[in-house]
């Protein structure tokens, strides 16, 4: 069985399907139940050491014989609580998650780290484009700081025990097919999402790069870039970078529309292969 952390919240509910669509027997453990009550689902608290252990070790009829853990139950960006509460709520649910698991010997974890660990909101602009996992982390928030110390907490705990795999997602904005109707919002001023480099992540793809992380034949600690290949924006990088980002190198020629965020890593060694994008929805005037 394979446990989804967070599984009631919007990449929970996508991984889920995900995962079910392709034959895993998939439990969530979540704090609020999920939507669809066909969704198998126990109340679990991951803050508390206790609960997170109890639930990955096995409940009754409901969770049984775990063999991987997706860990996606965080408070999911800045500003939603206090800093403090945040940083406490993340840090601590990933290293119980991490600890719990490696306690019961459960050696296969893939979890959502953050595009935020690149530098976001890029006040200080990133140091090249496409940006990808070849800088140091440069967190601008208690959000992104905890999503860069859970990276590192993964190094140690594979470090410890070299058997065992933990990849980190470092996902862009999580996307749903409703959300692309404000994108037609964003063209008129570039300046709105150049935050993220005008990346974004459809929650269906995400599930699709948590799938293949969790199949993925490896030990050790990583990180992936996951975004869709293209950006938001009908404007080219050309002229997107041209205004708001002159002096930042590009590292290599990019498509007009081609993802800032780059996804070369995940194509390459995960098989990533994003399959939807914003341009092909009714919002832009697609099917
Ligand atoms: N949404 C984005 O744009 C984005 C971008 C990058 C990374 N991420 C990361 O992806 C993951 C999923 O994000 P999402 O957008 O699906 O968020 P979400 O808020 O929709 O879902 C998160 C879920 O975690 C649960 N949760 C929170 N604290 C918990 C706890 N202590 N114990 C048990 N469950 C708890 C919540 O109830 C919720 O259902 C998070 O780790 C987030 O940091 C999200």
């Amino acid at each position: 069985m394979i446990i989804v952390t967070g599984g009631s919240g919007t990449a929970g509910r996508a991984c889920i399907d995900e995962l079910t669509a392709h034959g895993y027997d998939v439990t969530s453990v979540d704090l609020v139940p999920p939507a669809d009550p066909e969704v198998p689902h126990s109340r679990v608290d991951l803050t508390d050491f206790g609960d997170t252990i109890a639930a990955f070790a096995g409940i009754d009829d409901a969770v049984s014989d775990v063999t991987g853990i997706v860990h996606l139950a965080a408070i999911p960006a800045p500003g939603l609580a206090t800093n403090h509460v945040t940083f406490h709520t993340n840090i601590t649910s990933t290293y119980n998650a991490f600890e719990a698991a490696r306690q019961l010997g459960i050696r296969n974890i893939v979890w959502a780290s953050s595009e935020t660990v690149l530098g976001l909101p890029f006040d200080v602009p990133p140091p090249y484009v496409p940006v990808d996992e070849d800088y140091p982390g440069r967190p601008e928030s208690s959000y992104s700081l905890s999503k860069l110390l859970g990276e590192t907490m993964a190094e140690q705990f594979c470090r410890w025990t070299p058997r065992t795999k933990i990849i980190g997602l470092r996902l862009s904005n999580v996307m749903v097919p409703d959300d692309y109707q404000v994108f037609p919002g964003f063209q008129d001023d570039p300046s709105v999402r150049k935050w993220n480099l005008w990346g974004y992540i459809d929650a269906r793809d995400a599930a699709q790069a948590f799938r293949l992380a969790l199949e993925a034949d490896r030990t050790g600690a990583d990180v992936f870039v996951i975004a869709n290949a293209d950006t938001v924006m009908t404007a080219s990088n050309d002229s997107l970078l041209g205004e708001l980002y002159p002096d930042v190198p590009r590292r290599r020629e990019v498509g007009e529309h081609e993802t800032l965020l780059a996804i070369d890593k995940a194509r390459r060694e995960l098989g990533y292969a994003p399959r939807y994008s914003w341009r092909d929805s009714a919002a832009a005037g697609g099917r």
